[in-house]
């Protein structure tokens, strides 16, 4: 199992699906409530809340309770609980206990997205959550997406999105056209920052229906695939499409190609289950319904032959003894930098020896 980097920020949702409803998600392993409080003033969005999912009276998980205002309400016997977790009123008694109080996780809302911080709260930065602003910037940029979980260990899906060279396969007719596979690929690795950059720029590429009906290009295309993945969560593959031969202007200026941001989010809940946000954010046909849709649908059948592909990976991963041989080649070379910083980075944000999060097993992470 690839291990979690607990000392990071990961995306729990997208902000429109954080209300006035309690959201329940596992995160590393953590069960986390997620709520809206009330806005000050009519219309006005509150800010996002994270408490521990599970009451300190008898584990009853809060998602599934109620909010009264601002503060958490237990469905089970009703101790109720403020945005800092603290409990503020038991049934049956004036006195509360001290330690009555649940965990309250920093959050950050930034270019829609939730981001939760999961390890030591003294270390969480929020300057240093990754930025993914074409996805709030409505007036340059129209998004699609979704969140599908996938029952795999999250290192699976980190493989898969760093090498695209399985679209030709795994996606063709959709997405994939031969030359993706067979146009190698660039890779620049920062292992500082725990960046990983991986580009295929391919001259005279088939348009596959995803560019073709979206951009109604008829005939070949020149096509480039930058991807940045930032370790562990955020995965942006920034896409470049125009007929072929045309290219960027000497000043950088691109008005003649079609620009699409691939954004994934890669939010690791238990040791074989994954989120996979996806967003697909283009530059043209802005405000396109119908595009919007077709996009929408397209782009989620792709997702979903991954999901499909993952789920089959992991079981039949698990069906064999521990300790086969892979096999790699030229086109993991993104995916082994990224496994190389995933472990780094877990091993920055390690426990401290015998600690545990409340209610699990030890090694169970
Ligand atoms: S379990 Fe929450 S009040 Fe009893
Ligand atoms: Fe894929």
């Amino acid at each position: 199992m690839t291990a979690f980097a607990r000392n990071q920020w990961y995306v729990a949702a997208y902000g429109r699906e954080v209300g006035r409803e309690l959201l329940g998600r596992t995160i590393l392993d953590e069960a986390i409530v997620f709520y809206r409080t009330e806005g000050e003033g009519d219309g006005a969005a509150g800010t996002v809340v994270a408490l521990a999912d599970r009451c300190v009276h008898r584990r009853y998980p809060l998602s599934a309770s109620r909010l009264d205002g601002d503060r958490v309400v237990c469905g089970y016997h009703g101790f109720t609980y403020d945005t800092t977790g603290t409990c503020v009123s038991v049934p049956g008694q004036k006195r509360v206990p001290r330690t009555a109080r649940v965990t309250a996780y920093p959050v950050v809302e930034r270019d829609s997205l939730v981001w939760v911080w999961i390890g030591d709260p003294a270390l969480a930065d929020d300057t240093a959550v990754p930025r993914a602003p074409h996805l709030a910037d409505t007036a340059r940029w129209t998004t699609v997406g979704g969140m599908e979980p996938i029952d795999c260990d999250y290192g699976l899906l980190v493989d898969n999105l760093l090498d695209l060279s399985h679209e030709t396969y795994l996606h063709g007719g959709y997405i994939g056209t031969p030359e993706v596979a067979d146009t190698p690929m660039t890779t620049e690795v920062d292992e500082g920052a725990g960046v990983v950059r991986v580009s295929r720029h391919m001259d005279d590429a088939a348009c596959p229906p995803f560019y073709a009906r979206s951009t109604g290009i008829e005939g070949r295309i020149t096509r480039w695939q930058d991807i940045e993945y930032h370790a562990p969560c955020l995965y942006l593959l920034h896409s470049r499409i125009a007929p072929r031969g045309v290219l960027p202007n000497p000043d950088g200026s691109d008005p003649n190609a079609f620009h699409v941001e691939i954004t994934y989010a890669i939010t690791p809940s238990t040791g074989r289950h994954v989120y996979d946000f996806w967003a697909v954010s283009r530059d043209f046909g802005l405000g396109d319904e119908e595009m919007s849709a077709f996009l929408h649908d397209f782009n989620r059948e792709v997702v979903m032959q991954d999901v499909d592909a993952l789920n089959l990976l992991q079981k039949t991963l698990e069906s064999e003894p521990a300790g086969y041989q892979e096999l790699s080649i030229n086109i993991d070379t993104g995916g082994l930098a990224a496994r190389r910083i995933l472990a780094r980075l877990a091993e920055q944000g390690a426990r401290p020896a015998g600690a545990t999060a409340a209610g699990l097993p030890a090694g169970a992470r």
